[in-house]
Order: C-alpha cells, then structure tokens, then sequence
C-alpha cells in the first residue's frame, strides 16, 4: 500500500520489540492490544542495530520478518527505520574514529546515541551495508509504507577529517582565501588567514570571534548531515525507489538546516513533547499548545502538505525538569491539534515501556504494569477511535494566505552575533508573539524560509529578519510591487550572508519601498517601557526600539516616551500595488492582534471562522475540493465558546462545512 493512497489516519508509534526477542508471545499479546487500541502502524528498528548485526558481518533478521510478517497480517502498517542513531559496541571497539570529536577536541568514548562523526568512511560504508540488507529484503514487503532514516538527527564534529571537509568546503564556495577575508572581516584583531589550512571549527578554546566562520561551520555540518542523509535515502531506495522516506525531526535547533532537509524527503514527519501543565496560571495550556501548533504549522509549510506526527508521549515523558501527567482531555487535545495543523497521523514513543535503561520510566502506550486497563491506554484507544472516523481528513490541505519568515540562516547568524541585547534577545519569542496574533485572529499561518516564494501569500511578516540572504532584498521589493503586504520589524536587513554588515541604512535596500531609513536601535532593560498610540488605543513597547528617518512613509503612530518621543513606531508606504509596513519597536501581543486584524480585514483575507477574539480558544483548518474540517480547540480547563459553539473544559470539536458555509456536522 503507498502510504498517500492509505485512507486513514495513522495511530502507532515506535515499537522496540526487539527487546523481548525471549518472549514471543509478547508479540502476540502487543497485536491484540494494538487493535484495542486502534493502531494502524508501528515503527520498527530505530535502535536495533545490535539485534540485526549482533557481530560484525553476522545479520540476524528472522526475528523482524516475524514481526514484518505478523503486521502484515493483522493489517498493520510498518514505518521501517534504519538503524543509524544508534551503534553496537563492537563497531566502536574495532573502529573508534567513528565517535564525533567535541569542539574542545576531545573524542568520545562509546556510549549514548546519535554521536558519530558524519565523515568517517568506515561509518558510512558500514550503515550503508546494514540500510542495503534491510531495503533488499523489506523493500517489497505488503506492511512497508515507509523509511525512517536513522533518528532525530542532530550535533557537530570537530574531527580532523570533518575539518578538513570544511576546507574543502570552503574553498568550493569563496574560491580565493582573499574572498573569504573579505567576507570575514579577518583583519579585524588581525585575523587574517594566509592559507586554508590555518582555517579551523569554532571553539571555546579557540575561535569564537569570526561570526561569519561560526556560521559558515554550522552550514558545513548541516551539509554533512544532509549528504549523511542522501546516502542513507540511496541504500534503501536502490531496492524499491517507490517507498517513501523521512526522517523525524525534532528542535529547529539540532544543527541541520530542515529546510534544506526537507527537500530531500518525501514527507515530512515531527517529534513533539509539549511540557504540558508546566506553569501554574490558567493559559499556560494555550501558551505550550501555541508552541505546538507553531512546529506544525513549520511543519506543514515546508512542503506544504501534510506531514506525520512521528512520536509523542501518550503520558509523560522521563526527561522533562518536572514530569507531569497529562491531565484528563489533554491527550485528546494535543493530538487533534497536530491533526488539526496539518498531520495525517498521530504516533507515540513508545507502544511499550522499556524495563531497563535510559527510558525505562517514560511514557508508553502499555507501561511494565502490562495492562490495557489504565488511564493512559483508554486515553490512546479514545484517539485512536476518534482518528479511525476521520479518515477523509487524510491529505486534505490547508491554505494560509499569510506567511511568516522563520529563517535558519537568521536564526544561526542570530545566534552568533554580539549586539543590542546579549541575554535574553527572544528572536524566537518574538516570532511567537506574531504567530499568536494571528492565531488569535483565527486566520491560517505558514511559517517560510526568507528563500520561500512570498507569491503564493497576500501577506508576509519577516520579525527581526536581521540577515538578508542574496535575494531576498529583490524579492521583497518584487512581492510589495505586485500588490503584496510586507511587515518588516526593528532589526533587519543588517547583513549579508556571511554576517558582513551592509552599508547605509537598514533595511539593506529597501529604504525606498518602506520608505523608511533605520538610524539607530535602542534595547531597553527588562525594567524600561516605552508606549504608543494607535487608532486610539494605548500599547507598550518592550525591550526594541528602532530610530527611523523618514523618507516618505506615512507615520501610524509615534513614541510617547524617552529622547526619541514623537519619532514614528509604525509607518506605512505604498510602493507599485502593495503596501510595506515597517514596525519600528516591539510592541505588545495585543497590538499585534489588532494591528492584524486590521490589515487582515483591509487585504480580505479570508478568516477560518469569523469571530472576535476568544481567550485560551484555537481555530485550525484544513480542506479537500468540496468541504472544509474547522478545527475549535479549547485550551482552557474551563468551558469557553465560539461561534455559537460551546466548549467544555480542553475539548475539542470538528466541524464540517462546504465551501459555501453550509454547515454538515460535526465530528
Ligand atoms: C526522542 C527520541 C526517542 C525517545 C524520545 C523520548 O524523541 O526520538 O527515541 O528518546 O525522545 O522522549
Ligand atoms: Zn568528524
């Protein structure tokens, strides 16, 4: 079965069976309970390494074509994963390069997961047997739906061979050791490389100054880890090239670039652990599903079509500081949640929990307790029915008219620099900060690279959009003049690239088309506010404060406070058919919500559901061709209403519509 022509959700989760290779009717028992549960799918071998190679050159696969085979004929699907993220000892005994090098230089001893060094040869010749021996004997079998390449990629190697790549790497892209001085600004404390073998990783113990090399290293290693990928895709696609892959991904911040990741996948697929409960007032819930349903929403974007929620605890996870259980509702709710922002499955580590080691004591679908007669199991088994009616939400898509930028690049060259704020410089909460304005103005979201194409959106924000790749000046420009809507914030369009600041006045370029010029950004202390005034209405203002000149925009509002009082906060200028507007400080949540809400309604774009904003209450959709699935999620313990509807305390409701608002039901 491909996995887009399955008709139904997919309900499963990581199942590590062969660690009871001394039990078998523990197979057996696992398959009754699965169907009690309503899982459809199960992800084989994310760690089996040991059990399918117990010895160099020795593979025992008998006991998975048991379990391939046992799928198969209880209708379950299997995700089969490549065994990559975790090695047996033997490997490491015989070859101990493999483990990656720290950037104190230090190599490290065997142990834990996902460590090796992406450049070692042995490394990849070795995964690269096991993945051919796995795909030539599964490829074709009737359960497979899909690869799991290796598991929640992530990290940097210092190695020799690693740095040596580097140079290789650098040399491909400045060509001249002169180039690449320039780009550094290496005269700066007399940093200048004469020669490309004087170039090393950035270290604590070494070079921590040349920002452009910082970055330069990460983008190297995500390289690395994506060419590590591409050789994994290889091996198991040589035997079936119609299987799909993917691989999980986890934090935006492992280190690989996902948007240039994603384009080597045929789906994408995400872990979440939202910390649920974790603070102690009443919209905690709405704040750790906003979070949520932002990674979905990233998730959704990248290729912008459904993606697999790969793993989630059905309960607790054993690695949060505090690990609460997930109080009654709450299952259901996150999980429609991922549905609701674009996922075609909801999957759990793990089916069943561990008796020994790291993760013995995180949550599990079947606890040591064994039983189905647990909280946690009638929670799964009520998802699992839930997912089971839903089946012809499988594929449907969902269109955001609005586009926020959420740059890797941006992000890492963020990360690196020395300015305005070095503690606390919420570049990611900033981004947050829009994204829930304009959830809350129930309006879709997509989250994009600054690479992404703006004209598929009617508008899009770029927050502290502080480094400006190659084209995106140009694009920018090109997107306002044909009738687009760009909001630009404090801090942006510094530098190019490589970090190198640009000369004149931010944004790079585009002083004409948001007829702005920036001079100056002030950061405040945590203590200092400033405000404004804004269609009658008083906002703060926190910690960013831009100095602007004006140069033909149209001032919205002004400061209120400090030596920059009465300079414009937030201006407007028409350029060719679209309108760019430039936030010149940060201004609270709330502003942004009516700011939002005003240009949503001036652009027309279309809202999920028209309502006013409701504390704690979020509005998803997806569609097929003929009907639109409006998702109302309550985040609030208590009963909240929308729309005419009601909401008990974190439920969630389905509703049906066509396209012409006709309403047909609800699920
Ligand atoms: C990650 C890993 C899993 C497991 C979980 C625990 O998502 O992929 O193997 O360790 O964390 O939460
Ligand atoms: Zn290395």
């Amino acid at each position: 079965m491909k996995l887009n022509e399955i008709g139904q959700l997919l309900h499963g989760g990581d199942y590590n069976v062969d660690q009871w290779l001394d039990r078998p009717d523990i197979l057996q028992e696992d398959i009754r309970f699965m169907k009690k549960a309503g899982v459809n799918v199960v992800s084989l071998c994310i760690f089996s390494w040991s059990s399918l190679e117990p010895e160099e050159g020795i593979y025992t696969f008998e006991w998975l074509d048991k379990v391939m085979d046992s799928m198969y004929e209880n209708g379950i699907y299997v995700i089969l994963a490549t065994p990559s993220a975790g090695k047996p000892p033997w490997l490491i005994k015989k070859y101990p390069d493999i483990m990656r090098t720290n950037e104190h230089r230090q190599r490290l001893l065997y142990g834990e997961r996902e460590n090796h060094c992406n450049s070692n040869e042995i490394f990849r010749e070795k995964v690269r047997q096991i993945d051919e021996k796995l795909a030539e004997r599964y490829a074709h079998h009737p359960a497979l739906i899909l690869w799991h390449i290796s598991n929640e990629m992530y990290g940097i190697c210092h190695c020799e061979k690693c740095q040596g790549n580097f140079r290789k790497w650098l040399k491909e892209k400045y060509q001249s050791i002169e180039a690449l001085n320039y780009q550094y600004w290496s005269r700066f404390w007399s940093h200048r490389y004469t020669d490309w073998e004087e170039l090393e990783s950035p270290s604590p113990i070494g070079e921590t100054a040349v920002h452009g090399l910082a970055l330069d290293y990460k983008r190297f290693y995500s390289d690395r880890s994506i060419d590590f990928l591409q050789m994994e895709i290889d091996a198991v696609k040589k035997y079936n090239p119609e299987i799909p892959v993917t691989t999980n991904f986890f934090h935006f911040n492992c280190g690989i670039n996902y948007w240039k990741l994603a384009e080597k996948l045929d789906v994408i697929s995400y872990d979440r652990y939202p910390h649920w409960h974790s603070g102690a007032d009443q919209s905690t819930e709405w704040e750790i599903g906003l979070e949520s349903a932002f990674a979905y929403d990233y998730c959704r974007s990248m290729q912008n079509k459904p993606f697999l929620l790969m793993e989630s605890s059905p309960s607790s996870t054993n690695w949060m500081p505090v690990a609460k259980l997930k109080r009654p509702g709450i299952h259901m709710l996150g999980s429609m949640e991922a549905i609701a922002c674009g996922a075609d499955s909801v999957q759990y580590f793990q089916w069943r929990q561990s008796r020994g080691a790291y993760e013995k004591f995180h949550g599990a679908v079947l606890s040591h307790n064994g039983s189905e007669h647990t909280r946690v199991f009638r929670d799964v088994e009520q998802v699992g029915k839930r997912l089971a009616n839903l089946g012809h939400i499988k594929n449907t898509e969902t269109k955001a008219q609005i586009a926020i930028i959420f740059d890797w690049d941006n992000l890492r060259g963020l990360e690196e620099q020395k300015s305005l704020r070095n503690i606390n410089r919420d570049f990611e909460k900033v981004i947050m900060e829009h994204y829930e304005a304009l959830v809350q103005n129930y309006v879709s979201v997509d989250i994009i690279a600054q690479t992404a194409d703006y004209s598929r959106y009617e508008i899009v924000i770029a927050p502290m959009l502080y480094m400006f790749l190659p084209d995106t000046a140009e694009k920018i420009r090109s997107f306002v003049k044909g009738g687009g809507i760009f909001v630009m914030t404090y801090y942006s369009g510094l530098v190019n690239e490589n970090d190198l600041a640009f000369e004149g006045f931010p944004p790079f370029s585009l002083n004409d088309v948001f007829g702005v010029k920036s001079e100056e950004t002030d950061s405040l202390e945590d203590t200092d506010c400033n405000s404004f005034i804004w269609q009658k209405k008083e906002y703060q203002i926190r910690r960013y404060c831009d100095l602007v000149q004006l140069h033909g925009a149209e001032v919205l509002a002004s400061y209120e406070q400090d030596f920059y009082a009465g300079m414009p906060v937030l201006t407007k200028h028409t350029t060719g058919l679209g309108t760019a507007y430039y936030m010149a400080a940060r201004g609270e949540v709330e502003f942004l919500r009516d700011f939002y809400a005003k240009i949503i309604k001036d652009a027309g774009v279309e809202k999920i559901i028209e309502s006013e904003y409701i504390r704690d209450v979020m509005v998803k959709e997806r569609h097929d061709k003929g009907t639109k699935y409006i998702f109302l999620m309550n985040f609030s313990k208590n009963m909240s209403e929308i729309g005419g509807e009601r909401l008990s305390g974190y439920e969630v409701k389905i509703e049906e519509k066509c396209f012409d608002n006709t309403a047909l039901g609800f699920q």
